[in-house]
């Protein structure tokens, strides 16, 4: 294994020889290969690299950028050089959960330290790194897109927002028992209103309004 997981160009020692859709992928690769014009299949390079990742226990291995390359009628060099600059892309093997603490000012600000910190002393690995068992890796990520309910993590598909150390212990020690933590915010925010409740339209609408609201009518 490389350096470090948390590095977008770096790229694993040991690589599978060769990689291949599977027929359940190789079907949501036509559907995805579908949406372009014949002259323009390469518009399909990153969904289906993001499928290549997803089959391929959540990283992608030069032998799958490869195949992506060969299939999309592109240079292999100019695959390469998305796989490389994403760094949601992985070019060396994960955890089973990939745990993505963001860093960035906003989550910063609200305590990604402290985040960060619960995740060494749950696992006993710092950013970049795997944990023995090939259960855990974190790392540390730029802004997720989520700043009004930071401090967030991203673990798989899923966002936890408003987290803290005992919070983010939490969802570790679920996810070590097998089980799947709630997504979205773990103080039990709604959406991202105010912590301390909606401020704005706060009254019961009237019932011919809730009426129109349930059935999506406009006048
Ligand atoms: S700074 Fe963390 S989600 Fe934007």
């Amino acid at each position: 294994m490389s350096a470090s997981a948390s590095d977008g160009a770096v790229v694993a020692v040991h690589q599978p020889d060769s990689f291949a859709f599977s027929a359940e992928y190789a079907a949501a690769a036509e559907q995805i290969e579908g949406r372009y014009p014949p002259e323009k299949r390469a518009s399909a390079v990153i969904p289906l690299l993001h499928l290549a990742q997803r089959q391929h226990a959540n990283w992608l291995p030069k032998a799958a950028m490869d195949y992506v390359a060969d299939r999309l009628g592109m240079a292999r060099i100019r695959v390469y050089e998305v796989a490389t600059f994403y760094t949601m892309f992985n070019k060396e093997p994960v955890g089973k959960h990939l745990i993505q603490v963001c860093t960035t000012t906003p989550c910063w600000l609200r305590g990604s330290d402290e985040v960060l910190g619960a995740c060494k002393r749950r696992l006993g690995i710092g950013p970049g790194e795997t944990t023995p068992d090939g259960q855990f890796t974190v790392v540390e990520v730029e802004c997720a897109g989520a700043c009004v309910n930071a401090p967030v993590v991203a673990i798989g598909d899923d966002y936890y927002e408003d987290l803290d150390g005992p919070a983010m212990v939490a969802l570790l020690d679920q996810l070590a028992r097998g089980e799947s933590p709630t997504p979205g915010s773990q103080t039990g925010r709604r959406g991202s209103c105010p912590a301390t409740g909606p401020t704005t339209l706060t009254n019961q609408p009237l019932p011919s309004a809730a009426a129109d609201l349930a059935t999506g009518a406009d006048d």
